[in-house]
């Protein structure tokens, strides 16, 4: 088969070193694809959303199966343009982006279908926000810009200043454009998180192995928020009771939920949990893959990808079974230093030989020049996956390559993964 993958980060080279894999894969594509990924098929100089451009390339090249990374252009509707033009696609609906394309769509879709979620109200102007945030004086509370916003749209306030400051960017700086002009205001849910990933095509949903992400720049978690600092999976914090609990209390009604409203959904769906002493919130649902999950929850599928990616778009989904190792994976991201700020770009990078099976280097935002020399290109450069039966070996390991990794201002967290020691020890 020949596969078109859409995206350019660490996200997209998993899901090419996965499809890859497979003896059914024959030719991969990348719109645009990074450093990593120009190793295992062809890289194009498509935008991952120009959509007509990439819809030209689909047609005329014969793609087989196309598979959607990033966020954007599911909610553009790239799914619905593919499917008229009888074109095999993984991701939902353009209706069903609004998972991820809306805040307010999304609470009021759970708030529906009765999946757990922080109470939350929704303005459009900021005297009304700012009035109902003078009402409110409990800290923190959550705002939300309503549309996508490049991971930049939400603010956990912990005093007044905060919420207004998150209040006038969206309403009076119109920092977000469209995207701010809807804001959501949430209470503040307590607890750690973790990812769940289903697969679905709309008549059954298949959940994944939990992993969590670090979200947080520094060590300890603390600092800004970033895309993610690093992952493990599984993860201990996520029991089989509450991953049961997942999948009755929001993978199924979240299936039923868009049945009953008539909605398209043949994709992957991201269940982005709270769990405060084994109570299971959702603190947003995502319409693909995360990332830097993926990077450790697809090397532990022992299953055949290409076989469930076709499954979920010939909607035959119910027949494949989801099988998963018992080993363990850490990611480790390496960034720019200044990243979520400002950093520098082209920097060269080092001692990116040496891949084995079970640790090697994904590669995100990183090119190769007209030297053929590899160089930087984002704020998440690459990252160091690490498997092994042993969680603790895994994470070794996987520190050892990131010390030969090297370029100018490369920063990583020191601490990917030890939470999981502190699960398993409660
Ligand atoms: P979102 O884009 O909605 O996932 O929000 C980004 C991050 O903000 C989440 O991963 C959480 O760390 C934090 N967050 C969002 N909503 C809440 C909430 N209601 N309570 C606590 N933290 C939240
Ligand atoms: N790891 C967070 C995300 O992909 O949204």
């Amino acid at each position: 088969m020949n596969i078109l993958i859409i995206g350019s980060g660490g996200r997209e080279h998993a899901l090419g070193v996965a499809l890859k894999k497979s003896p059914q894969c024959e030719q991969l594509y990348f719109a645009p694809g990074n450093a990593g990924t120009s190793t295992i098929g062809k890289n194009l100089s498509i935008s991952d959303i120009d959509i007509d451009a990439l819809l030209d390339f689909a047609t005329q090249n014969k793609i087989d199966l196309t598979m959607v990374g990033p966020e954007a252009p599911l909610v553009s509707g790239i799914v619905d343009i593919f499917t008229e033009a009888g074109l095999a696609i993984v991701g939902p609906s353009k209706a069903a982006a609004q998972l991820e394309g809306s805040k307010d769509w999304a609470k009021a879709f759970m708030v529906r279908h009765n999946i757990p979620t922080a109470k939350y109200e929704t303005f459009l102007d900021y005297d009304t926000s700012i009035a109902y945030i003078n009402k409110r004086d409990t800290y923190p509370i959550v705002i939300k810009a309503d549309g996508l916003a490049a991971g930049k749209g939400v603010t956990v306030a912990l005093n007044f200043e905060m919420a207004d400051d998150a209040l006038t960017d969206c309403f009076i700086d119109q920092k977000f454009s469209e995207a701010g002009a809807k804001v959501v205001i949430e209470d503040f849910l307590k607890g750690e998180e973790a990812s769940i990933f289903a697969f679905t095509d709309g008549h059954v949903i298949k959940p994944m192995t939990p992993a969590q992400d670090h979200k947080a720049v520094f060590d300890g978690d603390k600092g800004p928020n970033t895309g993610g600092m690093g992952s493990y999976s599984p993860a201990p914090l996520v029991t089989p009771a509450i991953e049961d609990n997942v999948y009755n209390d929001v993978f199924l009604p979240l299936l039923r939920g868009l049945q009953a409203e008539g909605i398209v959904y043949k994709g992957i769906v991201y269940a982005g949990l709270m769990i405060d002493k084994g109570e299971v919130s959702i603190v947003e649902f995502n319409v693909r893959f995360g990332d830097p999950e993926t990077q450790v929850v697809l090397p532990r599928l022992k299953t055949d990808l290409v076989t469930i990616l076709n499954a979920v778009s010939n909607e035959t989904l119910d027949s494949v079974n989801l099988e998963w190792s018992d080993d363990s994976g850490v990611c480790v991201v390496l960034a720019s230093g200044g990243y979520p700020g400002s950093y520098k770009k082209g920097q060269v990078m080092t001692g990116l030989e040496g891949d084995t099976q079970t640790c090697y280097v994904i590669h995100a935002g990183s090119e190769v020049n007209d030297k053929d020399e590899t160089i930087t290109k984002g704020g998440r450069v690459c990252g160091v996956v690490s498997i092994h039966s042993d969680l603790k070996i895994a994470i070794e390991t996987a520190y050892q390559r990131v010390d030969q990794v090297q370029f100018n201002g490369k920063y990583n967290r020191t601490d990917i993964g030890f939470k999981a020691f502190k699960s398993i020890k409660s």
